[in-house]
């Protein structure tokens, strides 16, 4: 409890420091109208054949080809829909912006089906191979105000999924390489492709699959395989043999998060980059653009990320999320999401499925 107090004083303090100093009254709005930002302009907006002059450059830009005229009167249809929505919830001013992304043409309930794969539904905790009631960073103190992974060389460039369910494999892998960097010096880019091929247990490849499960099989596998030695193909293959020289990172363990607790969140990615779930399934994460994100959310968690710090901007808290959508999705590829809400299982359920790998100093194979 001693360092969720000093965590929160530290904010409060820093809020009111922004606050003497007004940075408060230029919160930044720019983003939401910036056309090479969002995508489109004001312009685009006003007639039909401007409209259509956008969608045309958007599948230039996008590379989108389609099979008949018919598709692409369809996707033309779709495009207004999603552009509707991000203009307006752009023209609300909030936290956070959309933009005219790769997704632009795709409309939600197919994305849904397409581009997530958490599974949460495959029964956690308790009846889990390896699981673990211990949360070792309980008792952690003086966390500090800001943590970012990324600027200490913990995290590998962002990946992409592409249309296939293996979400669970990206921030299984994702958190893996953080604990492997912290631990050893050296960052290793690992194999979404081999969970999606060899840990079909309990997990179904572009079918969704859950972190917990990932980490066990890395566990009882003796290790996972480099992305370079095994590289992602998005889609399911067959499981390769074990090849007696290839390099492996190995875990010791992998514990949960207690759940609907943000100070066991921030102790824990205090310390390491953590795999947690969200509940993505809306169209504001579909067309995320930029900013600090409380918009709409999905039902329940449907989606798996890797948060990778945490922050303040302007007196505004925020975790950071590495997402495996590509580049072009959201800030370079990565995710800001508020916190301090005061929501047990905070904005889009992100407290309530987090758990990270474990590592021991001695005893990692490569
Ligand atoms: C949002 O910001 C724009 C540009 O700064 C402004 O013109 C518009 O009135 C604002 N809208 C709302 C709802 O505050
Ligand atoms: C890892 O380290 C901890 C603490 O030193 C020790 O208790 C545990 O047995 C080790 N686990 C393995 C698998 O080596």
């Amino acid at each position: 409890m001693a360092g969720n107090n000093s965590l929160l004083a530290m904010d409060s303090k820093l809020s009111m420091l922004f606050l003497l100093l007004g940075f408060v009254a230029c919160s930044p709005t720019a983003s939401h109208h910036d056309p090479s930002v969002v995508g489109y302009s004001q312009e685009d907006l006003a007639l039909p054949n401007k409209l259509v002059g956008l969608f045309t450059s958007w599948s230039v830009k996008h590379s989108k080809i389609y099979a008949s005229p018919k598709e692409k009167v369809k996707r033309y249809e779709i495009f207004k829909r999603n552009l509707r929505h991000i203009v307006e919830t752009n023209r609300r001013n909030g936290s956070y912006w959309l933009g005219l992304n790769h997704f632009a043409d795709i409309a939600h309930e197919e994305f849904k089906a397409s581009y997530l794969g958490l599974k949460p539904g495959l029964a956690r905790r308790d009846s889990q191979p390896h699981g673990s009631t211990t949360f070792r960073y309980a008792n952690a103190v003086n966390l500090p105000w800001a943590v970012d992974w990324r600027k200490k060389g913990a995290v590998t460039p962002v990946k992409n999924q592409g249309e296939c369910g293996s979400c669970w494999a990206f921030s299984t892998v994702a958190a893996v390489e953080g604990i492997n960097q912290i631990v050893t010096g050296k960052l290793v880019s690992l194999s979404e492709q081999e969970l999606m091929d060899c840990d079909n247990t309990f997990n179904h490849g572009c079918r969704g699959g859950l972190m917990d499960f990932a980490f066990a099989y890395i566990m009882g596998n003796q290790g996972i395989y480099t992305e370079e030695d095994y590289p992602y193909l998005m889609e399911e293959g067959y499981c390769r043999e074990k090849q007696p020289h290839s390099k492996v990172i190995t875990i010791t363990g992998y514990e949960d998060v207690p759940e609907n607790s943000e100070t066991s969140l921030l102790k824990a990615l205090a310390h390491q980059p953590v795999s947690v779930g969200i509940a993505a399934g809306s169209r504001d994460f579909q067309f995320y653009k930029g900013g600090i994100f409380d918009g709409e959310c999905g039902i329940q968690p449907d989606h798996a990320l890797t948060a990778v710090g945490y922050g303040s901007y302007y007196g505004q808290d925020y975790i950071i999320m590495k997402n495996s959508w590509g580049k072009n999705w959201g800030e370079q590829g990565y995710f800001r999401i508020r916190r301090g809400t005061g929501k047990p299982e905070g904005v889009c359920d992100i407290y309530k499925i987090a758990s990270y790998p474990t590592k021991n100093v001695t005893g990692w194979g490569s």
